[in-house]
């Protein structure tokens, strides 16, 4: 039967860009959506930028810009690691965006509205204190406020607990406390906050349910079993049962208003996982669905990825929230431990810092090497796992190249050469074996897939590998090829080999999606269907489907940012020498409208720019733009000018002036030239100054 799934990612914290824990946990669940798709499952997989709170808000601020203007930037900055680590997921969103708005407002309200009849409102308010920064005039979150720690009196530690000592307090307890945004000396003021009643008996008995059967994995059911009967408060004592849970802040704070109560805003852990139905129901809209009958599926099983430090969120607020605003509720929360980087090494001199997700992409190393790595550490615990470098070379030199990917090259070259790359469909008794113990795997192997076993799924795929390998050592095919007369054994070694790769690759193709569709193109067997039969007619000559690792990569991903002692040169030039005024005046730069261009017979460099400033006549301009810019690209379009500089005599006319264009000092033809666009009206003739 096949299953209707709705799975999403965490939403990251739009305050940075991606870091390798972020790729991982979006490896982990794309590789588990690849492999629901070739079952033939019907899958979305949704993913958003999670935007809201004080720390981004603070961050824009600090930059200049608006909160908006600032999560724009980190959004525009995603498309780059999705795409480059095969990362499908079907939409990307924002908590910001008018979906979520409404989708928060609606669940609020329906939480705060339940009628007497059921239960009565599950929302509440309170007045609480708080420390407020008097000079920013805002309520200051536990984060901003630092003090001196209680204890050892440690200086300039923050207001939840002390690196230095350990110890946990409120706020309130820090000495000469003082707010880390101004400096200023925070004052307690109070203020109306908004509470959900989770410890309300409908919640707990709810989540005492909900969390307990089968939805969780067995180590984190157990873990959020503890929190039902004891809790610790931020100031280190414990209480008994699940807290009420402080859903609101004081503007000013960069989120979505609560209806009925203004100034007051949802916490940013309110809206953040409404941004999963948020996402979906922007895709869904895109496509013309109807959210509504979607979400009303009894069959839609809503699965949600996330890593061990958001658990309550996930497993408590998260299924209440929907429960009782009359939502679905998730089937599945399938938590990750942390990744490490070599050890967890946070500062190594000859490793540096991390592992950096663009840096590896920019480097040519392959995605698929990661997502192949990872894919053999992670099973369905929570356990953290750690990237280790020479590992990683092991891994995929010896096993994924050394074991699986040789198996087609060795067979590939005599097929191609000998049978001009026909196969055959006799594999003899040892090759109809070997192929049957293949086949026998695919159950076990969609098992392992399926319960996010994935290092399971690759050492029984490597093992398959290895059988295959024996069978190559024993058939010798380089010896077979040397006597004519060992055609047809040589013929059948190969044809069985091809066959044998073929379906490895389907089996790894949820970790490996370039690769498989390049074996699709190579022997014509589709990739796309977990049971997909049926053997391989004939091959195209084989490319290369995969580079080895190689140590320098490795060092130059790891070697840390060269630490700048000279000057930066910028644009590959010196800042030419300092001049006055008067000598900028003497630079007469203007708008100019770009009324014709093009193409310059005889020179593949130059365009031919009619351009009109303003003076009733229009100049003739040659540039050396050509590489760069089509001429009816240009044609219209307003740019900037020299108007002033004297006429020059060309191979192909006079120049009367030159447009701006920007480019690096050495010249090199992939840094490009680029040409200076004015912002909207501006008009041809204006002075530039
Ligand atoms: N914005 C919240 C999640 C809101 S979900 C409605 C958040 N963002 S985060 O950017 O800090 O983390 C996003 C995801 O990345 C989380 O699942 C988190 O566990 C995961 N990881 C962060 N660092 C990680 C590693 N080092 N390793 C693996 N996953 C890690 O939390
Ligand atoms: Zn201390």
């Amino acid at each position: 039967m096949s299953r209707q799934l709705f799975v999403t990612t965490a939403l990251p914290y739009a305050n940075g860009n991606f870091h390798i824990g972020h790729i991982m946990e979006y490896i982990q669940a794309d590789i588990w959506v690849r492999f629901q798709r070739m079952k033939g499952h019907h899958v979305d997989f949704v993913g958003a930028d999670d935007t809201h709170g004080a720390p981004i808000m603070i961050a824009a601020e600090k930059a200049g810009i608006t909160p908006q203007q600032f999560v724009a930037q980190i959004a525009a900055g995603r498309k780059q690691y999705l795409d480059g680590f095969h990362i499908a997921f079907d939409n990307w969103h924002s908590t910001d965006a008018p979906e979520n708005h409404e989708l928060a407002r609606q669940i609020y309200r329906a939480l705060r509205d339940i009628p007497q009849s059921q239960g009565g409102s599950l929302i509440e308010r309170r007045t609480i204190d708080q420390f407020f920064d008097p000079e920013k005039n805002m309520f200051l979150p536990d984060r901003f406020i630092k003090g001196e720690c209680p204890k050892c009196h440690a200086k300039d530690q923050y207001g939840d607990n002390c690196e230095v000592c350990g110890a946990v307090y409120a706020p309130t307890d820090l000495i000469k406390p003082y707010s880390a945004l101004s400096g200023a000396k925070p004052e307690m003021k109070s203020s109306e906050h908004f509470f959900f009643k989770l410890s309300d008996p409908r919640c707990v008995a709810f989540l005492e349910q909900w969390t307990q059967d089968g939805k969780l994995q067995p180590e984190v059911a157990n873990k959020v079993k503890e929190w039902f009967t004891i809790r610790t408060n931020p100031d280190g004592t414990t209480s008994e049962g699940l807290g009420d849970w402080d859903i609101s802040r004081d503007a000013p704070y960069f989120g979505i208003e609560i209806p009925d109560a203004p100034g007051k805003y949802f916490y940013v852990w309110l809206d953040a996982p409404v941004g999963y139905l948020a996402s979906l129901k922007n895709l869904l809209d895109k496509r013309g669905q109807d959210y509504d009958a979607y979400m009303a599926n009894p069959a839609l099983e809503q699965h949600h990825f996330i890593g061990k430090d958001i658990v309550t969120f996930h497993t408590l607020f998260w299924p209440a929230m929907l429960k009782f605003s009359g939502r679905k509720v998730p089937d599945k929360v399938h938590v990750h431990g942390f990744l490490t980087v070599n050890n967890g090494e946070k500062m190594s001199k000859s490793r540096g810092t991390g592992l950096d997700p663009l840096k590896y992409l920019s480097l040519g190393m392959n995605p698929e090497w990661l997502r192949y790595y990872l894919a053999t550490k992670l099973n369905n615990k929570n356990e953290d796992i750690d990237f280790n470098a020479e590992d990683f070379m092991l891994r995929v030199n010896s096993d994924l190249i050394g074991k699986f990917v040789n198996i087609a090259s060795r067979a590939a070259g005599f097929l191609t050469k000998r049978f001009e790359g026909t196969l055959t469909q006799s594999f003899g008794e040892q090759g109809t074996a070997l192929l049957r113990d293949i086949h026998a795997a695919k159950d076990s192997i969609a098992q392992a897939y399926d319960a996010r076993e994935f290092g399971k799924a690759a050492r029984e795929i490597m093992l398959l590998a290895d059988k295959v390998n024996a069978y190559v050592d024993h058939h010798k095919p380089w010896d077979l090829a040397k006597e004519v007369a060992n055609n047809e054994a040589l013929h059948q070694v190969c044809s069985l080999l091809i066959n044998a790769f073929a379906e490895l690759s389907r089996y790894l193709a949820p970790v490996l999606p370039s690769l498989a569709q390049a074996v699709e193109a190579f022997t014509g067997n589709s990739m796309q269907h977990w049971n997909a039969t049926g053997t391989v007619a004939s091959i195209r000559p084989y490319q290369h489907l995969m580079q080895r690792v190689t140590p320098e990569q490795l060092d130059a991903l790891f070697e840390p940012p060269a630490v700048v002692e000279e000057k930066v040169i910028p644009g590959g030039e010196e800042i030419a020498p300092t001049i006055g005024i008067d000598d900028f005046a003497k630079v007469d730069l203007r708008i100019a409208q770009i009324v014709n261009c093009e193409p310059v017979e005889g020179s593949v460099k130059l365009l031919r720019l009619t351009l009109d400033v303003g003076e009733g006549r229009t100049r003739n301009v040659f540039s050396g733009i050509a590489s760069m810019y089509k001429p009816e690209d240009l044609k219209g379009k307003l740019t900037v000018m020299v108007a002033n500089l004297a006429p020059r005599k060309m191979k192909f006319g006079v120049s009367e002036g030159m447009v701006l264009a920007a480019s690096h000092a050495d010249g090199t033809t992939d840094a490009g030239i680029y040409i200076l666009t004015p912002w909207p009206g501006a008009k041809p003739g204006m002075r530039i100054s």
